[in-house]
């Protein structure tokens, strides 16, 4: 599958990027800028030989993905999404956006007046209207996915269209050892950007690449 990644030039975007290249996809990497496109996409043939990395600028790379990534700060998805609206139109938009801001005491999520009162994939879903917006790999770690390493994580999935939210859990497979969930629909989206948050300060307090793995489900498959 062709999959363009809006920020594809950041640390997630390019971390999602080698594992599903490696995995065969074809990766557009998006940017606002060509040149840091091509800079993106060039690293990205250095550390994966074999794998397809195009690089566009965001706009181009909309209409070029069958399935879309947005991998940039929460402060840019008004201006980045307006403009490839119809471009995403039935497509699977995947969010990994996570409103956090970070201080003297680390990572917190936003509350209240610092937060419009929806989730960054709710927001991306009402600026997309007709596009199929699931969260999704909010709580992976950037640098464990560069490294290719075997996650042992859980990716919480959610989405108002379930054959979507499948489509992720599919896609999901192609990381080694992280496990797509079903979470239900983009109402619990917050939630699961918020943990980030949480998540940074136990990477902080005790070093490591943490993630999620939720235990007690009888009737899920085993993490791969
Ligand atoms: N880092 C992690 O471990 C991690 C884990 C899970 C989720 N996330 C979430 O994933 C998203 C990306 O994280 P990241 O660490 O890769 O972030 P990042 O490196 O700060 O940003 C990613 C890319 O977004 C683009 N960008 C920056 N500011 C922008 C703006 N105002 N408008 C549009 N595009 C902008 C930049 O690309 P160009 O300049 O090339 O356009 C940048 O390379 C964030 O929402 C973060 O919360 C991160």
């Amino acid at each position: 599958m062709k999959i363009a990644i809006f920020g594809g030039t950041g640390d997630l975007g390019r971390g999602l990027a080698i594992n599903f290249a490696a995995a065969g996809h074809e990766i557009v990497v998006g940017s606002r800028s060509q040149e840091r496109a091509d800079s993106a996409a060039e690293t990205l043939r250095e550390a994966l030989p074999s794998g397809t990395f195009t690089p566009l600028e965001n706009v181009e790379a909309a209409s070029a993905g069958e399935l879309a990534i947005v991998s940039i700060p929460w402060e840019g998805i008004e201006a980045t999404i307006p403009p490839m609206a119809d471009a995403l139109a039935d497509k699977v938009v995947i969010s990994v956006v996570n409103a956090l801001k970070f201080g003297k005491s680390g990572a917190i999520a936003l509350q209240g007046d610092e937060l419009p009162d929806k989730s960054c994939a709710h927001q991306i879903q009402d600026l997309a209207p007709d596009a199929r917006v699931v969260v999704a790999y909010n709580n992976l770690p950037a640098a464990g996915l560069q490294a290719q390493h075997h996650l042992d994580a859980d990716v919480l999935i959610c989405g108002k269209s379930k054959a979507a939210r499948q489509e992720v859990i599919e896609l999901t497979k192609s990381i080694p050892g992280a496990r797509g969930l079903d979470c239900g629909p983009l109402a619990n989206a917050l939630i699961i950007e918020g943990m980030t948050g949480v998540i940074i300060q136990l990477n902080n307090r005790y070093g490591g690449e943490a993630s999620l793995a939720i235990s007690g489900l009888e009737n899920a498959p085993e993490r791969p």
